[in-house]
C-alpha cells in the first residue's frame, strides 16, 4: 500500500541544487560542461553495475532491496517494541560502527532533541542509550543512570565476534546473572542468521533469546534500514514504515542513468570529478541540530566504503576523500573561515531544511542597538536558512565548490530518502572508482591486532611483531 497521498510525497522530495558546483558560477574553479559530459559514460557504467547487482547477497548488496522485503519483520519488530514500551523503562543498544551509528542518528534526527529528560508522559516510550565504545568511564555512566531490573538490552554484532560489543555484553549479562535476571528476557539479539557467536550463546540457552537477523547481504553501514536500525526506531516509536517508505520513493528518483535525472548519481559523478581533480576532503554540514549525526553515519558510509587500497584490477589506488562532519550555523564561528580561504582541497554538502518542527519568534527588543534590533520580528527559521544561503553564496563567491540537499521536511519518510540517496551516492562512487565499496579489509587488520594484544589464541606471531624491536623501544619516545 502507498504511504501517503502522491501529493504529499512529491512535496516531501529530496532535490539536490548543484549550481554552486559549476563554471557558471565559478568560473575556471568550476566544473564545465564539458567536464560533466567526459563522466557521462563513466556514471552510466556505474549506474548499470549496480542496477545488475542490486540484492546480491554475495556481493553485499543486499541493502538495495530492504525497502521491499521486510513486510513480516516489520510487522514482527512493532509487535516487539510496542512489548518493551510497555515492559521497559530504558533501552540500550550494545554495538559499534554500522550496528550503532545509524540508530544514534534515527534517534537524534526523529525524536526530541532532550528525548531522555522529558517527564515520562511526554517521551511516551524508555530512556534511550547506545553504547558504542569501551570507555570504562561511558560504561560507568551508563550503569549509574539505568536500572538493569527496568532495561532491555539490543545487542547488535553481525560477527558476535566484536571485541568491544562482546565486552559490553559480557559486562551487561554479568549484571544481569548476579541480579539473577533471566538474560533472554533483557537482551535482544540483532545478528547473523545461522553463523556468529551470538549464534552460539543462544543455542546454549535452548534458542530462548528473541533474535532479529542482520542479513547476509547487508553490511554494517548499510544496515540502517534492516532490524539493525529499525528495532530500537520502532521502540522509540518512530514510523518505521515511513523509514522505508521514503527510501523505496529515492530508490525510484534514481532508476535513470542520467546524472540530470538521477540525485545520487549526480552527487557520485561531482564528487568523481573533485576526486580527480586532487579536492580530498568531503564536508558535510547539515543546517540541522537533528540532522547533526547524519554527519557521523556518513562519515563512517564514505570513509569505509570508498577508502581501499586497490581497485579491481589489483592496481594500487589509495582511492577515497576524507569526510569531514560540520554542523550549521555552529560551525562557522569555527570550520567555515578554513573552508571560505584555506586550500581549495574540499568540496562542501549542505543539507538544508525547508520547515523546522517548530517555529520560534525573535522578540523585538534593543531598538535602540541597530546590530541587535534588526533581529526582532524575524523567526529562528529564518536567520538559520539565512545563514546558510548566505555562507553556500559565500563560499561560491570566493570560488568554493559547493552544493545542497534540500530537505522539505525532517521526518520519517525523509530520512529513508536521505538515507538511501547518500548509500546510493556511496555505490555508484565506489563503481566509478572500481572498487569493492562493500569490505573493509583495514578496519578486520585493527580488529585482528586487538585480539594479538590481548592474548587471543592464534594471534601469538602479531603479538610479537607488535611488541616492536627490543632496541628501539626507547629510542624514539620523548
Ligand atoms: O560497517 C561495518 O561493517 C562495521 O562498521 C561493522 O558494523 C562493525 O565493525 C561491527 O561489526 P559487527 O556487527 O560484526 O559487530
Amino acid at each position: 500500500m502507498a504511504y501517503k497521498t502522491k501529493e504529499w510525497r512529491n512535496a516531501m522530495r529530496i532535490s539536490v541544487d548543484y549550481n554552486y558546483m559549476t563554471s557558471a558560477y565559478l568560473g575556471d574553479k568550476g566544473i564545465t560542461d564539458a567536464e560533466l559530459r567526459s563522466v557521462k559514460s563513466k556514471a552510466e557504467e556505474a549506474f548499470d553495475y549496480v542496477a545488475q547487482n542490486r540484492g546480491k547477497d554475495e556481493l553485499f548488496m543486499g541493502w538495495t532491496e530492504l525497502p521491499y522485503n521486510q513486510d513480516a519483520i516489520v510487522a514482527d519488530i512493532i509487535a516487539t517494541a510496542k512489548a518493551v514500551r510497555k515492559k521497559f523503562k530504558y533501552f540500550v543498544v550494545l554495538g559499534i560502527g554500522g550496528s550503532a551509528l545509524g540508530p544514534i542518528m534515527a534517534f537524534n534526527a526523529l525524536k526530541h532533541l532532550h528525548y531522555n529528560e522529558l517527564p515520562p508522559k511526554k517521551r511516551g516510550g524508555p530512556k534511550f542509550y547506545v553504547e558504542d565504545n569501551v570507555d570504562p568511564v561511558r560504561m560507568q555512566a551508563l550503569l549509574d543512570v539505568i536500572v538493569p531490573e527496568e532495561t532491555c538490552f539490543n545487542v547488535i554484532s553481525k560477527s558476535g565476534a566484536t571485541s568491544e560489543t562482546m565486552t559490553q555484553f559480557l559486562i551487561i549479562a554479568d549484571i544481569l546473572e548476579k541480579k539473577g535476571l533471566s538474560l533472554p528476557e533483557h537482551i535482544i539479539f540483532t545478528t547473523d542468521e545461522s553463523r556468529g557467536n551470538l549464534i552460539k550463546i543462544d543455542e546454549k540457552y535452548g534458542g530462548k533469546f528473541k533474535k532479529y537477523v542482520l542479513p547476509d547481504g547487508v553490511g554494517g553501514r548499510f544496515s540502517e534500514l534492516c532490524p539493525v536500525g529499525l528495532l530500537p526506531a520502532a521502540v522509540l516509536g518512530i514510523d518505521i514504515k515511513g523509514m522505508l517508505a521514503g527510501a523505496a520513493y529515492m530508490d525510484t528518483l534514481c532508476s535513470k542513468p542520467t546524472i540530470t535525472k538521477n540525485p545520487a548519481l549526480a552527487c557520485a559523478a561531482l564528487q568523481y570529478i573533485t576526486m580527480k581533480q586532487g579536492k580530498n576532503i568531503h564536508v558535510l554540514m547539515p543546517y540541522s541540530d537533528n540532522l547533526k549525526l547524519i554527519a557521523d553515519w556518513y562519515c563512517q558510509l564514505w570513509a569505509e566504503s570508498l577508502g581501499k587500497a586497490v581497485d579491481y584490477t589489483g592496481k594500487t589506488v589509495n582511492a577515497g576523500t576524507t569526510p569531514v562532519k560540520s554542523l550549521g550555523v555552529t560551525d562557522q564561528h569555527s570550520q567555515v573561515q578554513l573552508y571560505i580561504e584555506g586550500p581549495y582541497d574540499k568540496v562542501i554538502t549542505f543539507i538544508s531544511v525547508g520547515k523546522y518542527a517548530c517555529e520560534m519568534p525573535i522578540a523585538h527588543g534593543c531598538e535602540d542597538i541597530p546590530d541587535v534590533g534588526f533581529l526582532g520580528g524575524h523567526t529562528m527559521e529564518e536567520l538559520i536558512q539565512a545563514e546558510n544561503k548566505a555562507t553556500a553564496y559565500a563560499l561560491m563567491r570566493a570560488g568554493r565548490m559547493n552544493y545542497t540537499l534540500n530537505m522539505p521536511e525532517v521526518n520519517a519518510f525523509t530520512l529513508g530518502q536521505l538515507m538511501f540517496l547518500l548509500e546510493m551516492q556511496t555505490a555508484y562512487t565506489g563503481a566509478m572508482l572500481n572498487i569493492n565499496t562493500f569490505n573493509q579489509p583495514g578496519v578486520e587488520n585493527g580488529k585482528k591486532a586487538t585480539f594479538a594484544l590481548l592474548g587471543k589464541k592464534g594471534y601469538e606471531a602479531q603479538k610479537k611483531e607488535m611488541d616492536g624491536a627490543p632496541e628501539l623501544q626507547s629510542k624514539y619516545i620523548v
